[in-house]
């Protein structure tokens, strides 16, 4: 009897796009999905990401990846590394296979000078063992869209990507992102963009849905709070949706306070998980949806 060798190394990224639908698989449940419209910063043909697999012989049975950011927080700027598609083959499972592959993310990226490794999940016992703690709170708000709404708002198109990139960059909390990569968070991913315009200038953007991820979540938006409250209903209205979940970052209060009106309830939720690596990366973040992984 042979029995298959283990290790654990870099996938490169032919064999990352190969595992695509194997891992949605894993992390989905179910047969029949791809992850290159969820995390296309993960997956597309040029991304800058590491990815990391186990193995039993040529067979990859566990993996995460990890993606390089800088990031606006209320310390200074850092060096984020965003780890993603963690996921075990359910047949290998509880073998320390994903472990084995955070420490190791982990070391490195300690070695490279990074100041904090994020990562979402639901499973914080799981990350507590590894070091990872819930990294600040974040409100979920289950919106019943109000009648009433304002008018210009319309799809976001890609003549937008300027004013929606300096949008952004009007954030206190943010990844720091470039046009290039506003464009390609906008348009590899799948998700509905609107935006609000007021004198042919664009003065907020909302996106819903994304891939696989955030079913029914408003999980990113740009813009003053009273024009990001006035945006998402209209934009409610023209999906035709009744009811939705909003995301609001921390420091989304005023925001927070004109949609509650529209509530049916209010949750708190963890805005990520984190494990900081220097004394700059104890700090407060928030990260956009479209940045999640
Ligand atoms: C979460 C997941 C990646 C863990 O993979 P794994 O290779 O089985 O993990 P490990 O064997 O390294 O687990 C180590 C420890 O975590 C515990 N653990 C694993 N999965 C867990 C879960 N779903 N809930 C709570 N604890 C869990 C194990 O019991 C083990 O504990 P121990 O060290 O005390 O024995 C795997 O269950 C999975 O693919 N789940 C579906 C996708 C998912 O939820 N991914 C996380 C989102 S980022």
């Amino acid at each position: 009897m042979t029995v298959a060798t283990r290790q654990t190394r870099e996938l490169t990224h032919d064999e990352l796009v190969a595992a695509d639908a194997r891992l949605a698989e894993w992390l989905v449940g179910e047969p029949g999905h791809s992850l290159l419209d969820t995390y296309p910063q993960i997956f597309a043909p040029d991304a800058e990401v590491a990815a990391y697999g186990a193995f039993e012989g040529d067979s990859l049975r566990s993996h995460a990846a990890v993606r390089r950011v800088r990031m606006s927080t209320s310390q200074a700027t850092l060096e984020a590394s965003l780890v993603g598609v963690v996921a075990t083959d359910p047949t290998a499972r509880g073998a320390q296979l994903a472990s084995g592959i955070l420490h190791r993310i982990a070391d490195r990226e300690i070695e490279a000078g990074q100041d904090i490794i994020v990562l979402w999940s639901d499973l914080w016992e799981f990350y507590a063992k590894l070091g990872y703690a819930v990294a600040g709170v974040q409100a979920e708000l289950s919106l019943t869209r109000p009648e009433q709404h304002a008018d210009g708002c319309r799809p976001f198109v890609t003549d937008d990507l300027d004013a929606i990139t300096e949008l952004h960059a009007a954030k206190p909390w943010r990844v720091i992102r470039d046009r290039a990569e506003m464009q390609r968070l906008t348009t590899e991913t799948r998700t509905d963009g609107f935006v609000l315009e007021r004198d042919d200038t664009v003065v907020a953007y909302a996106f819903h849905g994304k891939g696989v991820d955030f079913p029914g979540w408003w999980h990113e938006f740009g813009g003053s709070d009273e024009d990001v409250a006035a945006l998402i209903p209209a934009a409610m209205h023209a999906l035709d949706q009744p009811t939705a979940t909003v995301l609001l970052p921390p420091y989304r209060n005023e925001l927070l306070d004109r949609l509650v009106p529209h509530g049916t309830s209010l949750q708190e939720g963890a805005v990520a998980l984190c494990k900081p690596l220097t004394d700059r990366g104890r700090c407060q973040f928030f990260i956009d949806g479209l940045d999640s992984v």
